[in-house]
């Protein structure tokens, strides 16, 4: 297994689980994130920003997994470079190609996406408002040039260790503080969030079956409000809370699992479920970030409120408690 990425947060996940079902793998990338990990996995060093494949021209796989694509010059170039000495290519996509009108809860991967866009040549010239529509073109060109031997992986908002976004790990730390949380939206909101390590699972499956077509991996296993999801993340670290809804004037930009669009959070597994997609409980994936969360220090986190910003908000603005 060739793996385009496979050190961040998904891709160790894929990796992980390869490796557990004996898989020979090499891994692809600059060598900047998880340089530590997996010291005994064969590396090949490429950028895809600037179209370096060059380590790609010799070997061949039975399957690549493409983590780090995310225009289509990206996947492009890759398919180029690869050809048929890949045998199938599994795409690591994401629940934003789903457009929002339209949705019903329960959509499956039939649902209509955004209509693609190919203007964007570089990752870090991607916005919310194209980076779906991104891997939408993403997606046709990778089914476009493999067919049934192409393999589409739409997550949702993925949990778990070594997770960097600090969207999850918010609330698994706010909620560990225990005491009254402020939340800047419904606490009744659904919510899904992916645990890494069932995706990561789920990637490797697929490709062992030879599977084609798309698949969402969405989890947990039960429906979950956003409420619910904070008191089980206190249940794992043994705190208790009070969730209270604020309406300050301004809440930060992408506030961890504030979702204004409740469907894009009930999307349905059961393809993905029937595929292989297992479903580690919730309290589980937040025991497991806490305590990574706890022993790389808790450093500071990007998203959120910091404590002494909840203080002030909870003594302006609390609204109701529940
Ligand atoms: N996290 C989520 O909630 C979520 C939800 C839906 C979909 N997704 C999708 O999941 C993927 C991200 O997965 P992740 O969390 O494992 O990723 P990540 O933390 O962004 O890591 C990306 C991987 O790609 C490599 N990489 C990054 N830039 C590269 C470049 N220019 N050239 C070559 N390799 C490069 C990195 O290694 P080096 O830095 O060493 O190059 C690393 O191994 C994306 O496709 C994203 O759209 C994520």
């Amino acid at each position: 297994m060739l793996i385009l990425g496979g050190t961040g947060l998904i891709g160790r996940a894929v990796t992980s689980q390869a490796l557990a079902g004996g898989a020979e793998v090499t891994l692809f990338g600059r060598g900047r994130t998880g340089a530590e990990l997996f010291p005994d996995v064969a590396r090949l060093t490429g950028d895809r920003e600037s179209g370096d494949y060059g380590a790609l021209r010799g070997g061949r796989w039975d399957v690549v997994v493409d983590v780090s694509g995310f225009v289509p010059r990206h996947v492009g170039e890759a398919m180029e470079a690869l050809g048929d000495r890949v045998g199938r290519y599994v795409f690591v996509s994401s629940h934003a190609v789903y457009a929002r009108e339209g949705a019903s809860p329960g959509a499956d991967e039939d649902a209509p996406r955004k209509p693609p866009v190919r203007s964007v040549r570089h990752k870090a010239d991607l916005d919310d408002s194209t980076y779906g529509p991104s891997k939408v073109a993403c997606e046709d060109d990778v089914v476009a040039r493999y067919g049934t031997r192409a393999t589409i992986v739409r997550p949702g908002k993925v949990a778990g260790p070594g997770d960097w976004s600090d969207t999850f790990t918010y609330w698994v730390r706010r909620a560990a503080r225990g005491g009254r949380v402020a939340v800047p939206g419904d606490p009744a909101q659904p919510v899904q969030v992916v645990d890494s390590r069932d995706l990561g699972r789920l990637v490797v499956r697929l490709a062992a079956d030879e599977r084609h077509g798309a698949f969402q991996a969405v989890g947990p296993a039960e429906p979950v409000t956003l409420g619910g999801l904070i008191r089980t993340c206190a249940r794992a670290a043994g705190t208790e809370v009070e969730i209270v809804r604020v309406r300050p004037p301004r809440v930060p930009a992408m506030f961890p699992l504030i979702r204004a669009d409740r469907i894009s959070q009930q999307r349905s597994a059961d393809r993905a479920r029937a595929a292989g997609l297992t479903a580690t409980p919730l309290e589980v994936t937040a025991a497991d970030v806490l305590a990574w969360d706890r022993e790389r220090g808790e450093p500071p986190l990007s998203k959120g409120w910091t404590e002494a910003e909840e203080r002030a908000v909870l003594a302006a603005y609390a609204e109701s408690a529940g």
